[in-house]
């Protein structure tokens, strides 16, 4: 009876010094084990009285519910620790990503797309426009047909598109397949973006290039007008260029649109004395864009009897040839590392 006095305190003066959970195993084993106290007192109880056999007996297994109760509430206390730890040790440092892409692009650089496309983004998202993705590889509907872009309209002509060989897929000419899918994902009121590249069976020359890149716009409402449309595009080119560029505003003609125009800036390459970007004109075509025609928005699942819009599609590629006075636009793609590494990150 003695020793089981003893034995609660003993196991309590121990188990302030613990802190780790394997040592916390080793001390119950060491108590209640069969080395332990409480069993050498059992074994003991051979040669005792029935009493008191009944006595010790129901003492020692209070001591070891009082034991097992400490130990549980120890084994708590340690898990609750050991968690917090690993909580502070595995801190997500979402800085760190950023640093270590820091590094990398002092080493290498954006391509100026990449960065002219992310500034327009960025531009964008602060206007309340989220940014799509689309796939380069497309099919009729997507890039043709529900963008009111009949099959006997010149743009469908094999010398434009790249094929495939089943003749039903094809590389998307233009990013405008991805206002299709923006408008069948989603129900007006909707702005968005949707960069990417697009692809031309087309010869190539300072102006000209097979792949080159687009940045498609769209915004549906009820009673969205052209006034609208060109103040997006007027704060656009005002937060590329940072100054004002000078721009007109012609008729132009696009499947898609209705009334649809296109946007020319003065080239900033030549001033507008004429070089080989503008073709010797002065001005640079830029954006074309319009209001969005009913059948494209019948196509998006939209009732255009309710609601209406506009697009536009800029071309990305001419952008950044204005921005950084770039002559040619096969230096874009031509993997010069002395040309990729002279733009920096903004
Ligand atoms: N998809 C046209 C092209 O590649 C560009 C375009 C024109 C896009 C007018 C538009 C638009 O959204 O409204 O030539």
């Amino acid at each position: 009876m003695q020793i089981l006095e003893s034995v609660v305190s003993d196991f309590k003066a121990e188990l302030q010094t613990i802190t780790k959970t394997p040592d916390l195993l080793n001390l119950k084993a060491k108590f209640l084990g069969k080395q332990g106290p409480i069993s050498e007192v059992m074994k003991n109880l051979k040669d005792a009285t029935v009493e008191e056999k009944r006595l010790i007996g129901a003492r020692a297994n209070e001591v070891k519910t009082a034991i097992e109760e400490l130990f549980s509430a120890k084994m708590q206390e340690i898990e609750l620790q050991e968690i917090n730890e690993k909580l502070s040790k595995d801190k997500v440092d979402i800085s760190l990503t950023d640093s270590v892409l820091d590094l990398g692009l002092q080493a290498a650089g954006f391509h100026p797309v990449t960065l002219v496309q992310q500034e327009i983004e960025d531009i964008f998202i602060s206007m309340g426009f989220e940014v799509l993705d689309g796939p380069h590889i497309e099919d009729e509907f997507h890039n043709f047909e529900a963008l009111n872009i009949p099959a006997t309209h010149p743009a469908r002509d094999m010398q434009d598109t790249f094929w495939f060989a089943d003749k039903k897929h094809l590389l998307r000419t233009h990013t405008s397949t991805i206002q299709v899918r923006g408008m069948l994902e989603r129900k007006p009121p909707f702005r968005f973006v949707g960069p990417g590249k697009v692809f031309r069976c087309e010869r190539t020359d300072a102006s000209h290039e097979m792949v080159f890149h687009q940045l498609e716009g769209m915004m549906v409402g009820e009673n969205i007008s052209v006034g609208n449309l060109i103040y997006f595009m007027k704060t656009l080119l005002t937060e590329i260029f940072k100054k004002e560029v000078e721009v007109r505003l012609r008729p132009g003609f696009f499947p898609f649109v209705e009334p649809g125009f296109e946007l020319d800036i003065r080239c900033l390459i030549c001033g507008g004395k004429g070089c080989s970007v503008c073709k010797q004109v002065g001005w640079v075509e830029l954006l074309p864009c319009g209001m969005v025609h009913p059948n494209v928005l019948r196509a998006g699942n939209i009732d255009p009897e309710k609601y209406n819009g506009f697009a536009f599609g800029l071309g990305l590629d001419r952008l950044v040839m204005m921005k950084y006075g770039i002559d040619d636009i096969r230096h874009l793609h031509s993997g010069d590392l002395r040309f990729n590494s002279q733009f920096k990150s903004f």
